[in-house]
């Protein structure tokens, strides 16, 4: 992730598509103050510096070094998504992407209540998490990744929570057949999907994710190899 995050379509593409999604529900306020739980290296979630301080809370070091130098507008935090150390109403803005699946967790919907508690009110939480229950694959256990969730189980994680869901949504619907293959192919082979393909079959996986996020402006995907669930805290 730390080599690739910047120049994978995959990683490109995941930034504008969440910004798209989530900017319209950011806080412009002086004091807004953002979290990206979970944010690794901040590959997909530096653009939310741009709106306001951000700590990055992960507990893996190394990604909160690359972080920190790649990215001085995050506060980077090394702490446990399952114990997290903020007080209630922290912050104006939540996202969480590709972190509740990791093994770390077993109980993600207790860390979804803990963001609900965590926001304050009227703040977006924006959840992206691997989708498709049957497209479990190599890069699944490369990632440590513990479980892939419905569209319909992140909802009703969010609600579960008290949130109110503004969009819930598949994405990267066209990876989906090629996600299936893989799987089915490589067996048990752990194979990363992030070293490879670096540039998503010269440039047609960033053409399809455009016209996929042209379509998400108005309108919803029913599945995806990525699920998606935009909700806010009730004022
Ligand atoms: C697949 S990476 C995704 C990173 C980033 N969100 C992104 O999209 O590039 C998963 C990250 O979640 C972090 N993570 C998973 N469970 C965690 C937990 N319970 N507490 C803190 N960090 C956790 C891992 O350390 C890792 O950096």
């Amino acid at each position: 992730m730390a080599e690739h995050g910047e120049s994978h379509w995959w990683y490109r593409a995941t930034r504008s598509l969440l910004q798209q999604l989530v900017e319209p529900h950011l806080s412009h306020d002086t004091a807004a103050l953002n979290m990206d739980a979970g944010g690794g290296t901040g590959a997909t979630g530096r653009w939310l510096c741009a709106n306001a301080p951000t700590v990055l809370a992960d507990f893996e070091e190394f990604a909160l070094q690359i972080a920190r130098s790649d990215t001085p507008r995050y506060v980077p935090i090394r702490a446990d998504m399952n114990h997290l150390p903020f007080s209630d109403e922290s912050f104006s803005a939540v996202l969480c992407v590709t972190a509740l699946c990791h093994r770390m967790n077993p109980d993600p919907a207790a860390i979804v209540a803990d963001f609900a508690r965590l926001a304050r009110p009227g703040a977006v939480i924006a959840l992206m998490e691997p989708g498709g229950k049957k497209l479990w694959r190599g890069h699944d256990d490369v990632t440590h990744t513990a479980r892939r969730f419905s569209i319909a189980e992140l909802r009703a994680m969010a609600e579960g929570a008290g949130l109110v869901v503004q969009k819930a949504t598949g994405a990267y619907s066209f990876l989906v057949p090629p996600a299936y293959l893989i799987g089915r192919f490589e067996r048990k082979q752990a194979n990363s999907d992030i070293g490879r393909n670096q540039s998503g079959l010269l440039g047609l996986f960033a053409l399809l994710a455009k016209a996929e996020r042209w379509w998400l402006r108005r309108f919803r995907i029913p599945f995806g190899l990525s699920a998606i669930v935009i909700a806010r805290k009730p004022t």
